[in-house]
């Protein structure tokens, strides 16, 4: 089982550098082990590594890479402990056939008893390696009926490339429920799992769609499905290739996070209406009569796009007065949720490729409810299975740890949550038109937090240097952030991080706070701050070092903590908007602080689709 990156490539140029750049711009979907296959005068050539792209670029001796023709992946290891030998590309019995391969073979310990039992022997311990022998198998000298007949003997997900020494000049691909798109060029074509991997030499591109396989070699590319030619739309990739570069940052995260007032701008683009009346939400087809059948929520994601949906409960609740439940995809898809035509369920997922958040999507689907997608990523799998789709526009998110994405996760729920409230009536004019106004002001703010505490947040985080565990509280929406900021600060700096609701703390936690422990207090909500200022009075009297996060101008707050970090004022409502900036800065400047690799966090990958 693997999530991983694929790159292939047919054409004029040398083979290695083209696959070697591609894999790099696809590390995100994985980073463990690596591997490329070329044919070289002839013969197929296989060089695989344990560890990061580097580790294979330092076994690939250059001159001696003469092909045009080849196939790599990037690795992200879930079945078979990363490894030389479980490395892709796998081979079959002859060492003329090599496979990459992104997705899950269900049936593989069936299909590998079967082959073995045909005299196949196998080289590793991954999932993969039956599909090399399954094409060995029913090879006839026919490539693309070969790689036919391998997928009808497999069940699972796969996007797969396959490479043949007797087919020198073709590359057949195949794709269920895992991303693979052609790049078209001039006189040479590509395979890849997404776009950054080939923008540098193409922007036209098709999709491939489910039980599609697809044959390239130097004159052209033909799809078929069920053993019949599919005619392919060709689109044309619009985004500046700089939107895929660090852009002059040490990191992709600093520079996303950089990149978020302008995310916000984005997403704000024409769906306020001029007079700040209401939201524009065209691409929401529900009709008036089905929102006002809408008897519950139900807001399904995973990791930082489920914190996000912990944003949408409080919102939607207090907006909408709708019961919302907020459930982690892998949970939801196994507990027989109660989902019905009454249920407006709501997907999050920057990537729209999130194995377990897409299997929800169908469950959903099936149990009669409509859905509505926030997702970032345009004709993503789950883009394309939901009713509905808000796009975030958020742009290619590269680091691990998700920002820019998940901020403008939160102006999706917003802007659905008042589409929805203005329908039902539920929203006065006059509430409408102010949080329109301040939602409108973010952007700005959000560059303010960029440019006032950039310093500020850079010294504050070297208390992670002594610090192995913290802390987050908050109450209401506050605790909502809290959640996503002791996410950031555990995923790229390895420090313990709980989040914890204010309230909750003494029945358990408080045995925890200790002299000097660092905890993050976010006091942004003015019904509770209060409460929020005793549960600080609580923590304060174990002698912790308080870091508290308010809206300027609030005076109170600095009386209770050792230090505050001042965001600008908008409404509580809004509020996690700005709240999560610093917090993502400080997990940002902990991580450089403690010589961790910010971008590619240690176990983690960017797009997991895998269950
Ligand atoms: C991975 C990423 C997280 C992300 C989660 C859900 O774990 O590392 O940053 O929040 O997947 O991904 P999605 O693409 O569905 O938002």
């Amino acid at each position: 089982m693997i999530v991983c990156g694929i790159v292939g490539y047919i054409g004029t140029r040398l083979a290695v550098p083209v696959l070697l750049e591609g894999l790099k711009k696809l590390e995100y979907r994985g980073y463990d082990s690596a591997g490329i296959a070329v044919i070289e005068d002839g013969e197929l050539v296989l060089n695989r590594s344990v560890g990061k792209l580097h580790m294979l670029e330092g076994k690939i001796n250059g001159d001696a890479h003469q092909g045009h023709v080849g196939i790599g992946h990037t690795r992200w290891a879930t079945h078979g402990r990363p490894s030389d030998r479980n490395s892709h590309p796998h081979t079959d019995c002859t060492g003329k056939i090599a496979v990459v391969h992104n997705g899950i073979i269900e049936n593989f310990l069936e299909l590998k008893e079967w082959l073995e039992e045909n005299g196949h022997v196998f080289q590793s311990e991954t999932d993969t390696e039956v599909l090399p022998h399954l094409v060995e198998h029913f090879h006839q000298g026919d490539l693309l009926r070969a790689v036919e007949q391998m997928v009808s003997k497999v069940r699972g997900s796969y996007a797969t490339v396959v490479l043949s020494e007797d087919h020198p000049g073709t590359l057949v691909a195949a794709r269920k429920d895992n991303p693979l798109i052609v790049g078209l060029g001039e006189g040479e074509y590509f395979f890849a799992s997404d776009i950054p991997a080939i923008i540098n030499y193409t922007r036209k591109i098709m999709v491939l769609e489910d039980g599609e396989i697809a044959v390239l070699t130097a004159e052209g590319v033909k799809v078929y499905k069920n053993g019949s030619p599919v005619e392919k739309e060709i689109q044309l990739i619009t985004w500046d290739t700089k939107a895929a570069e660090k852009g002059g940052y040490p990191h992709f995260m600093i520079k996303e996070i950089n990149e978020q007032p302008r995310a916000l701008r984005d997403i704000l683009t024409g769906r306020i209406a001029p007079d700040f009346s209401g939201v524009d939400l065209q691409e929401v087809s529900l009709t008036a009569e089905q929102i006002k059948n809408i008897r519950k929520i139900a807001v399904v994601a995973c990791g930082t796009a489920y914190h996000a949906g912990i944003v949408g409960k409080y919102v939607m609740e207090k907006m909408l007065r709708i019961p919302v439940e907020v459930d982690i995809a892998s949970e939801f898809r196994y507990r027989n949720p109660l989902i019905d035509a009454h249920t407006l369920t709501v997907i999050i997922s920057q990537s729209g490729e999130t194995a377990d958040t897409l299997a929800a999507l169908k469950e959903a689907k099936a149990r009669g409810s409509r859905v509505v997608a926030i997702t970032n990523v345009v004709g993503s799998s789950i883009a394309r299975e939901a009713h509905d789709v808000v796009y975030t526009w958020a742009g290619p998110e590269i680091a691990v740890a998700s920002t820019k994405a998940y901020i403008t996760q939160l102006l999706g729920i917003y802007l659905l949550t008042l589409f929805l409230g203005k329908e039902l009536g539920r929203i006065p004019a006059g509430e409408m038109t102010d949080i329109l106004h301040h939602l409108y002001q973010l952007p700005k703010q959000a560059q303010d937090i960029l440019d006032h505490l950039n310093e500020q947040l850079n010294k504050m985080a070297e208390i992670f240097n002594q610090w192995e565990d913290t802390f987050f509280v908050g109450r209401g929406l506050d605790y909502a952030v809290a959640l996503e900021g002791s996410l950031k600060l555990k995923e790229i700096s390895y420090v313990h991080a709980e989040a914890y609701a204010a309230g909750e703390l003494k029945h358990g936690t408080l045995a925890l706070i200790v002299k000097d422990v660092p905890v993050l207090a976010l006091c942004t909500q003015p019904d509770v701050f209060e409460k929020t200022v005793s549960n600080i009075k609580e923590i304060k009297a174990r002698e912790a070092h308080v870091i508290g996060v308010a809206f300027e101008g609030n005076k109170e707050i600095g009386k209770s903590v050792d230090e505050v970090i001042y965001i600008p004022e908008t409404l509580p409502l809004l509020a996690p908007v700005l709240t999560v900036i610093p917090l993502q800065m400080l997990a940002y400047y902990a991580s450089v602080h403690r010589g961790c690799d910010v971008d590619q966090p240690r176990n983690l990958a960017k797009s997991v689709t895998v269950e």
